[in-house]
């Protein structure tokens, strides 16, 4: 079944997007290789973040405040200490997130076998970019074709080592800060351009020792971790989809609160500057390690920008929105240096491509990114959204602004990050 999307008249209004799902996995992974409890306030209810409770509560730890028709706004989980994480088999259901960081987790415990699978879409999901740093460290871990899940960790004594990213990943950098706290000797983790570093706030903040000098992340052996509260910010990837709506559909004026603006998450705030966007940002301040603040937005004349390099990481589950924008934009937008794209939630290269291109879009595709020739508009039509949320939610947007709206094939799935999305949606559009 199709959604319909018509154009629709200005967006108008305030909201708080719903909270970030990459600090609520970490949450609740960290809260769990806790001791005793952590409360952590403002957990994502979405079924990513939900498969992750499953999997906590799999190896041992216990979450309340969690029901099956919602999420309370503070949750509590009652770690099983970083070495003592039960045997067991876990569904990580759609997550990418929680099947990346996990094994650094289980791959360094005293004792146990864990095996870890997921949706469809993760089975096509690479898997070797973690688990061969992790058996350099010693971890005896199989995959299946030696790259794709499912895969079966074995409890194994970890060394800590010196790793030089092959490409900027910050779940693979978590992963391996999180085998480096059970490894003997220090890790040091060497990233060829900035990516998230949630993770390195959130063990900061729970008594590790992890620290940046310059390329360099790196983590020492630890005994405890301590995290005690965690708060989670607005997800500004969530907050994105509304960004780009307010920003496109003539006569809008949106205000969105709370939302995360860590700097390794908001190169779409300043690729859109680029491109001549006028979006104001008012500070909030930081709690347990996180920025965040408050954003206005209201439509700009948009033109074409060279998008690529250490833009890539800082935008990239934002890269498809920046396409879009480029349509509604004069002039022409390339975006290079963006091959990961094709191992997300779908191949974002080819998703996003034919999703712009059955909207009239003129879009010539590459190995590792695209061109856009910006028409001031785009007409609209019918697209799918291959099981990929954010494909979803980007056709949404798209109807909104076009001249003949959209219909979204599969829309169910943007409840994997963001289940009011439409709601959202509809709240700003009826103002
Ligand atoms: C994420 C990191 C990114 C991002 C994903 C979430 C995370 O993946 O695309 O949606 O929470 O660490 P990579 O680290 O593989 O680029």
């Amino acid at each position: 079944m199709a959604t319909r999307f018509d154009p629709s008249g200005p967006l108008r209004g305030a909201l708080r997007p719903p909270p970030d799902k990459s600090v609520s996995h970490r949450a609740a992974l960290i809260a769990a290789m806790g001791e005793g409890e952590t409360r952590i306030e403002g957990y994502l209810d979405a079924a990513d973040t939900r498969s992750t409770l499953d999997a906590v509560r799999a190896l041992g730890a216990t979450v309340e405040g969690a029901g099956s028709d919602a999420i309370e706004p503070t949750l509590r989980v009652r770690g099983v200490g970083l070495r003592d994480a039960a045997a067991a088999t876990v569904d990580v259901g759609n997550a990418g997130t929680l099947l990346r960081l996990l094994p650094g987790w289980l791959a360094g415990q005293e004792a146990g076998e864990w095996t870890l699978d997921g949706d469809d879409s993760i089975r096509r999901r690479p898997v070797d970019r973690v688990a061969a740093p992790l058996g350099l460290m010693g971890a005896r871990i199989e995959c299946r074709e030696g790259r794709l899940p499912p895969l079966r960790i074995e409890a194994a004594p970890l060394r800590g080592i010196d790793y030089e990213l092959p490409v900027a990943s910050a779940q693979v950098k978590s992963c391996l800060l999180f085998a480096g706290l059970l490894a003997e000797g220090e890790t040091r983790i060497a990233e060829p351009l900035l990516s998230r570093d949630h993770s390195e706030r959130m063990l900061v903040a729970a008594g590790a020792e992890v620290e940046r000098v310059d390329g360099v992340v790196s983590v020492r052996p630890a005994t405890r971790l301590e995290p005690g509260e965690i708060a989670v910010p607005a997800d500004f990837s969530s907050a994105a989809f509304l960004i780009v709506a307010a920003l496109l559909v003539p006569g809008s004026d949106v205000s969105l609160a709370g939302v995360g603006l860590n700097p390794t998450r908001t190169g779409l705030l300043s690729i859109l500057s680029r491109m001549g966007a006028e979006i104001e940002v008012e500070p909030e301040g930081e709690r347990g390690g996180e920025p965040s603040g408050r954003l206005r937005i209201r439509p700009s004349q948009l033109r074409g920008a060279e998008v690529g390099g250490s833009d890539i990481p800082l935008t990239i589950d934002e890269l498809p929105l920046v396409a879009l924008a480029a349509c509604f934009a004069e002039g022409v937008t390339t975006i290079s240096d963006a091959d990961e794209l094709r191992r997300k939630e779908s191949d974002r290269i080819a998703t996003v491509g034919a999703a712009l291109t059955a909207l009239g879009a003129s879009v010539e595709t590459s190995d590792d990114g695209r061109r856009i020739e910006g028409a001031g508009a785009l007409r609209g039509g019918r697209i799918d959204s291959h099981g990929d949320h954010r494909i979803a939610m980007l056709g949404a947007v798209a109807g909104l602004a076009s001249r003949e709206g959209a219909e979204v094939a599969g829309m169910d799935v943007a409840a994997v990050s963001y289940p009011g999305f439409e709601a959202d949606l509809a709240s700003l559009a009826n103002r």
